[in-house]
């Protein structure tokens, strides 16, 4: 089958489209035809090297992380797939590969495709809805009436994260640059700050929860946001030592993790707040919950641009701007 391989890790390197050996099924594995696929900040991270030792693929490897398809063949365990069914997911780590015509996923990554979603609309959802969902229901287990800051509102994980902080009956603020502020409000933030001109530190005070996406800077002054008794949870570091913990990670890379976060975690102790570092995870049954949200209308795709699967690489490449609005998505193939 087609797909799109690393070679070797390298910051920027090419992709190479190549003929690979179609995925071994295994007992309770859905083999998916890939229609679409969503693309990633992870995926660029993990081509230039940078999560290597927590998640050592071997050269050559297919990148890519989420997925709408068809369901083409099942595994002897699989119970809650059959043949022909339309799904949506994001395949576990160290079995990833969406950019390519075939991936076979483990059927608890899995869920149904939202039925007023076309296939690229679906795709762009997994991985961001996860991470959203894993951040403001699972760990921040956000109530009415909280304060909610989700920075970089107009961003794959942002255009998801405020829709859902709304649905739980939060109050969100958000930042993002002047083109974006409209999208950002259509989607129900409350409070819009343009951090190219304002400072969010000086505007917001007494919030429950940030989810933060941005730099060391950006993380520190968040800690200032929010009350005693308040959540920091950040999806771009520094990891922590429960993060290594949840990984089984060996005691050098632990040791890493917890001098990594040691200055967040005795500052945010100092404040009275919770640090937590997130790296979504596949979970087919939580996605079975946002399929509920959007198909019931609380939460729609937000999609930037549309490639087709042999422009792969200028997907990627436009997502590394770090501009997009929403998310950016490949046809694959019908
Ligand atoms: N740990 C995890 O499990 C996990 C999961 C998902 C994502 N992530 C990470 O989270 C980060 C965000 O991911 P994403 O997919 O949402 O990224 P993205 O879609 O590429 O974000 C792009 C958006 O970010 C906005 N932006 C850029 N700089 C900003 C700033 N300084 N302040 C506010 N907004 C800014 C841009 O708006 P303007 O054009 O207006 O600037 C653009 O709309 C990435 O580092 C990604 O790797 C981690």
């Amino acid at each position: 089958m087609k797909a799109f391989v690393v070679d070797k890790y390298k910051k920027k390197g090419a992709l190479r489209l190549a003929d690979v050996p179609e995925p071994e099924l295994r007992e309770d594995d859905v083999l998916v035809r890939v229609h679409a696929t969503g693309v990633n900040l992870l995926d660029s991270k993990i081509r230039d090297g940078e999560f290597k030792l927590i998640l050592p693929y071997r050269p050559p490897f297919v990148l890519g992380h989420d997925v709408a398809g068809s369901v083409v063949r099942v595994g002897s365990k699989v119970r809650r797939f059959k043949t022909g069914d339309e799904v949506y997911g994001r395949p576990r780590d160290h079995r990833v590969g969406t950019f390519a015509k075939f991936i076979a996923m483990n059927e608890a990554d899995v869920a149904l495709k939202p039925k007023n979603l076309n296939m690229e609309e679906a795709a762009s959802i997994p991985l961001v809805g996860l991470t959203a969902w894993q951040a403001l229901v699972e760990m921040g287990k956000v109530k009415p009436g909280q304060k909610v800051f989700i920075q970089a509102g107009s961003g794959g994980v942002g255009t998801f994260a405020i829709q859902l902080a709304k649905h739980l009956g939060a109050e969100v603020a958000t930042t993002t640059s002047a083109q974006n502020v409209e999208l950002v409000k259509s989607i129900g933030a409350d409070v819009v700050i343009d951090y190219k001109t304002q400072d969010f530190e000086k505007l917001l005070s007494g919030y429950d929860l940030v989810l933060n996406s941005q730099d060391t800077k950006t993380l520190e002054k968040s800690l200032h946001i929010l009350k005693p008794g308040g959540q920091l949870i950040s999806i771009s570091g520094p990891p922590d030592p429960e993060f290594a913990k949840d990984l089984r990670l060996n005691l050098f890379l632990k040791l890493v993790m917890r001098l990594l976060s040691r200055g967040v975690r005795a500052k945010a102790k100092s404040l009275g707040i919770r640090y937590s570092f997130l790296f979504m995870r596949a979970q087919g049954q939580q996605l079975n919950e946002i399929t509920s949200l959007i198909e019931s209308g609380i939460i729609r795709p937000v999609i930037d641009k549309i490639f087709s699967f042999e422009k792969t690489a200028d997907a990627l490449a436009y997502v590394e701007t770090g501009r997009a609005k929403g998310k950016v998505v490949i046809t694959v193939g019908e």
